[in-house]
């Protein structure tokens, strides 16, 4: 939430705590500060310190919020005049910084009970996929990797590429409906052993439907994000993926990501059914596929970041379990 001006809100913006020591001292203290006069605002480091100033911000009043105990973030009042902020207005202010608080309290515990309801699932259906913890670990963070890199061009905000992070380790919670015979099988699969195997996304779908009406989570429109990954993440856009058919920019972007991420990871780790590939030969596959079954931006947006690519390998590794 901002309410910025003129100024557009910051974006793909963060700063860790510890380097904003006049923040950790407000959380430290667990109570409000009060600065009547912002000259000082213009000298920050800091951007977010910096456009304070260049608003023409005079004094700001920032409260901290807490919730159980645990804290959940702050709430700035800026003002373009200097000592505003006396001791009745800022009564007034707590009563809507309270309210303000309780709103967003409200909204970040029902994504924290979805957050929960999610792992549930994912751990109960990764239970008998050979697919890793670590797959999911990597292949989330591909997604990610992918969604930065195509923000500027797609005009993606913040919450989406979070959603993308948070979603894409449930794209197959489908396969839980998959027999083990099929699922585990050590060779390639028959035609008929396939159509199986793809009733997975469809699955998936209806899967996260259901998860989404029995918690009450169908008022939560990024929902969709989910549903769209669960879906549609074998669809290729040159139409020949399944379930729909669906080309191109009828395949929802955030499917055409996680499919690039999925195949990446599936092509650089063992499976049942194949063995690890090295990351050049993965990349020489994803060239191959790109423009007929992967989208071609979202595979440049993969390729074009091979050192966080690595990184991300080492920190989550294959273990001998798979
Ligand atoms: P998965 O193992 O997670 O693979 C995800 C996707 O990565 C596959 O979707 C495919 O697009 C790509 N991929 C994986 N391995 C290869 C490969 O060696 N070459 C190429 N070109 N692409 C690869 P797809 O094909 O729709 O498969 C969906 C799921 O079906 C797979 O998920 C896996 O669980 C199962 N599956 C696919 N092929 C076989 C198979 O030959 N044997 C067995 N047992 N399962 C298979
Ligand atoms: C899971 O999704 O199965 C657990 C989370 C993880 O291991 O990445
Ligand atoms: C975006 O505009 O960031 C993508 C759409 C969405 O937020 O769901
Ligand atoms: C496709 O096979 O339809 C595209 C790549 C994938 O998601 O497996
Ligand atoms: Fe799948
Ligand atoms: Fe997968």
């Amino acid at each position: 939430m901002d309410s910025s001006g003129d100024d557009k809100p910051l974006l793909r913006y963060q700063v860790p705590l510890d380097d904003a020591p006049s923040l950790k001292a407000i959380l430290a203290k667990g109570l409000p500060r009060v600065v009547n006069n912002l000259v000082t605002f213009d000298k920050g480091t800091h951007e977010h310190t910096r456009r304070i100033g260049r608003q023409g911000y005079a004094a700001s009043y920032t409260m901290p919020i807490f919730h159980a105990g645990e804290f959940v973030g702050f709430l700035f009042f800026n003002s373009y005049e200097t000592d505003v902020f006396s001791e009745d207005t800022l009564n007034n202010l707590d009563v809507y910084g309270h309210l303000i608080a309780l709103m967003i309290i409200n909204e970040l515990s029902t994504l924290k009970v979805m957050g929960a309801a999610l792992k549930t699932t994912s751990s109960i259906t990764h239970l008998r996929d050979p697919e890793t913890g670590s797959h999911l670990d990597r292949m989330s963070r591909y997604s990610r990797l992918i969604a930065e890199s195509l923000a500027v061009k797609y005009d993606l905000d913040d919450a989406y590429i979070e959603y993308i992070f948070m979603f894409s380790p449930l794209h197959d919670i489908g396969k839980v409906s998959i027999p083990d015979s099929i699922l585990l099988k050590p060779g390639p699969l028959s035609d008929e052993e396939r159509a199986i195997m793809n009733t997975h996304a469809r699955t998936g779908r209806e899967m996260v439907d259901d998860i989404a009406s029995n918690f009450g989570f169908d008022s939560i429109d990024d929902i969709d994000v989910l549903k769209n990954i669960a879906e549609y993440h074998h669809e290729a856009v040159n139409g020949s993926g399944y379930p729909s058919g669906k080309h191109h920019n009828e395949i929802p972007l955030e499917a055409r990501i996680v499919a690039v991420a999925d195949v990446f990871d599936a092509l650089t780790s063992r499976r049942p059914y194949k063995d690890a590939w090295n990351n050049e030969k993965a990349f020489d596959m994803l060239k191959q596929l790109s423009g007929t079954k992967l989208d071609a931006d979202c595979v440049d947006a993969l390729i074009e970041n091979k050192q966080k690519i690595e990184l991300i390998q080492q920190q989550f590794k294959e273990t001998i379990y798979g």
